[in-house]
C-alpha cells in the first residue's frame, strides 16, 4: 500500500508568490491517492494549475458532514463496523477542529478539500481511514458538498432579504405622509406615496425570495450513491445518507448526478436577479441623493468623501452595489458558458464552477448586509421635496379620468387636458392655478369640483384600484407586509453558518 507520509512544505499559502514559482520537479506519485498505475509523478506546473484547495476549502465543513453521512449509512449496512464507523467520525471532527483553529496545512499535493480531508483521516486513524472512500467517487461527493453548501448559503440570503424588506416597511409609518413625484421615462408621471415606493421594493424582494425557495427545492436532492458515474456494487443505502443530510430527494439517475450543475446556475440566476433589483434602487437613491433632485440624505456613515473636492459626499457604497451587479451577471454567464456543450457524467470543467457561485453569493451577502441599514438610515428631505411637488403636471392623469367619470370618452379627455396643461405650461403655472373661466373655455362641463381632484394630494387620495398609491390601498399593503415580515422572522431557514473567508 501507498504511504502518504511524503510531505513536501508547499502550502497554498504560499501560490503565487516568488518563491514558489513552479520549477519543472515533479512530486513523489506516492503521495496521490490514485498513484497505483502512474510510474511517473505529477509535474510541479500541473499541480499549480489543477489544484482547486485554494477556492474549495471553505466546503470543509459540509465535505466532512457529508463524510460522516456516508460512513455511518457504510455503517447500517454493514460495510463498516461501529467500531469503524466511530474512528472516522471522531478522526472527521478532530479534522474540522483543526481547520477551524488554523492547524491544519493545507498542501496543494492533495488538490482538494476532499483529498486533503481523507489524506489526514488516514494519517490520523490508519487504515480505517482508507474504506471511507467505499462506494463514493470524488464526483458524486463534490456534487453533494456544494448543494449542501447552497443549501445552507441560500438560507442565509432569505433571511437577509427579510432584513432588508424589514427595513423598508419599518420606514412606512413615518413616511406615510410624504408624498414624491413618480416617473416614467425618467420624466415626471403621476405622484405616488412614499411607502407606496417602499412597498415595491418589498415586493421584489419577495419574488427573490420565492426563487430561491423554489431553487432550494432543487438544490436539496441527495447525490451521494451516483459514485463514478455509473452507481455502486456496494449495497449502500441512499436513503439512509438522505436522511442523516436533511435531502428531500435522492437523483434517479447516476450519470446525471455527476455532469449536472444547473442547480448552481439556477442558484445564480436567483442571485442575479436580486442584484439587479438592487442595481435599480442604488440607481435611484444615487440620483435622490443629487442637489438636482435633493430628494433624500444618505446617511453618512455609508457616504465617501473626496481627496481634492472638500465638498463632497459621494454615495460610493450605492456607487458599488450598482457595480457588483457586473461581477454578478458576469458569474452567471462564465456558468453558462462553462456548462454549455459538457458531455454526460464528471468532467473537470466542472471544478470551474466553484469561483463564480462563491463569488456571486459572497457579494449579494455583503450587499444585502449594507443595504437593510442603509435604508433604515437614509433621511427624506421632505420640505424640498413639497417645494416642488407642483411641478410636471402630476395631477394631469387624475383630471383626466376625473372627466372620463363625467361621460368624457378617454381620447376626448386626454386631448382636453393636454390643451389646458398646454396652457399652464405657457403661463408656467400648476392646473389648480388656472382660474375656473380658462378651465371652461376649454371644456364647459368643467365645474368647482375640478379643484378637489387637482394637486398631488388630491391626486393621490383620488386613486381607487387594488394595489394603487390611495392612502387606504397603502395602509392595507403596509399591514400585510408587517405581518409578512413577523411570519418570515418566525419561519426563515436561516442558521448562523459563517462563510469561511478564503484568506
Ligand atoms: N476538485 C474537483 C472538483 O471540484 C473534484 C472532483 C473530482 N475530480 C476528479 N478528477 N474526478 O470538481
Amino acid at each position: 500500500m501507498p504511504s502518504n507520509t511524503n510531505k513536501k512544505n508547499k502550502t497554498i499559502q504560499s501560490i503565487g508568490s516568488p518563491n514558489m514559482l513552479p520549477d519543472s520537479g515533479s512530486s513523489s506519485q506516492k503521495t496521490k491517492a490514485w498513484s497505483g498505475v502512474f510510474t511517473e509523478g505529477t509535474d510541479r506546473r500541473v499541480e499549480l494549475f489543477t489544484e482547486s484547495i485554494s477556492i474549495d476549502r471553505r466546503l470543509y465543513a459540509v465535505d466532512i458532514r457529508g463524510s460522516i453521512a456516508h460512513a455511518q449509512m457504510l455503517c447500517d449496512v454493514g460495510v463498516l463496523t461501529n467500531d469503524e464507523f466511530h474512528q472516522i467520525e471522531e478522526g472527521l471532527l478532530e479534522i474540522r477542529r483543526r481547520i477551524e483553529d488554523n492547524q491544519f496545512a493545507f498542501n496543494i499535493e492533495f488538490e482538494d478539500i476532499h483529498m486533503h480531508i481523507e489524506h489526514a483521516l488516514i494519517e490520523m486513524i490508519g487504515d480505517v481511514g482508507r474504506k471511507l472512500h467505499t462506494g463514493r467517487s470524488r464526483n458524486d461527493q463534490v456534487v453533494t458538498d456544494l448543494r449542501l453548501w447552497i443549501r445552507e448559503a441560500v438560507d442565509r440570503i432569505d433571511r437577509r432579504l427579510v432584513d432588508v424588506q424589514a427595513a423598508f416597511v419599518g420606514r412606512c409609518d413615518n413616511d406615510f405622509d410624504v408624498i414624491l413625484p413618480g416617473y416614467t421615462h425618467m420624466q415626471r408621471a403621476q405622484p405616488v406615496l412614499a411607502p407606496h415606493i417602499w412597498l415595491a421594493y418589498c415586493e421584489k424582494f419577495e419574488r427573490d425570495r420565492q426563487r430561491l425557495h423554489d431553487c432550494r427545492s432543487r438544490v436539496n436532492i441527495l447525490g451521494l450513491g451516483a459514485a463514478a458515474l455509473a452507481g455502486t456494487s456496494i449495497p449502500i443505502d441512499r436513503t439512509k445518507t438522505a436522511e442523516y443530510l436533511g435531502f428531500e430527494q435522492i437523483a434517479a439517475n447516476s450519470l446525471d448526478v455527476s455532469s449536472d450543475r444547473d442547480f448552481v446556475l439556477e442558484a445564480a440566476f436567483c442571485l442575479t436577479e436580486i442584484a439587479i433589483h438592487l442595481s435599480t434602487l442604488a440607481e435611484e437613491w444615487i440620483l435622490w441623493s443629487t442637489s438636482e433632485f435633493n430628494f433624500l440624505r444618505l446617511p453618512q456613515a455609508f457616504c465617501t468623501g473626496s481627496s481634492i473636492m472638500p465638498q463632497k459626499v459621494n454615495p460610493d457604497v450605492l456607487e458599488l452595489i450598482r457595480g457588483k451587479t457586473a461581477r454578478i451577471v458576469g458569474n452567471l454567464q462564465t456558468l453558462l458558458v462553462l456548462t454549455k456543450g459538457l458531455p454526460l457524467a464528471y468532467n473537470r470543467d466542472l471544478q470551474e464552477d466553484k469561483t463564480p457561485i462563491f463569488d456571486s453569493f459572497d457579494t449579494i451577502e455583503a450587499v444585502l448586509m449594507l443595504i437593510a441599514p442603509l435604508v433604515e438610515g437614509t433621511i427624506l428631505n421632505r420640505e424640498s421635496i413639497a417645494g416642488r411637488l407642483d411641478r410636471g403636471y402630476l395631477d394631469a392623469t387624475t383630471l383626466m379620468e376625473h372627466l372620463i367619470m363625467k361621460g368624457v370618452p378617454q381620447r376626448t379627455a386626454h386631448e382636453i387636458v393636454g390643451r389646458l396643461v398646454r396652457l399652464a405650461m405657457e403661463r408656467n403655472v400648476p392646473l389648480i392655478t388656472l382660474p375656473l373661466k380658462e378651465f371652461h373655455e376649454i371644456y364647459e362641463g368643467f365645474d368647482y369640483n375640478v379643484f378637489s381632484i387637482l394637486g398631488a394630494t388630491n391626486a393621490v387620495n383620488a386613486m381607487q384600484s387594488y394595489g394603487s398609491t390611495a392612502p387606504n390601498q397603502v395602509r392595507i399593503q403596509i399591514d400585510r407586509w408587517k405581518e409578512k415580515i413577523n411570519q418570515a422572522y418566525c419561519t426563515t431557514n436561516y442558521q448562523n453558518h459563517e462563510i469561511i473567508p478564503d484568506k
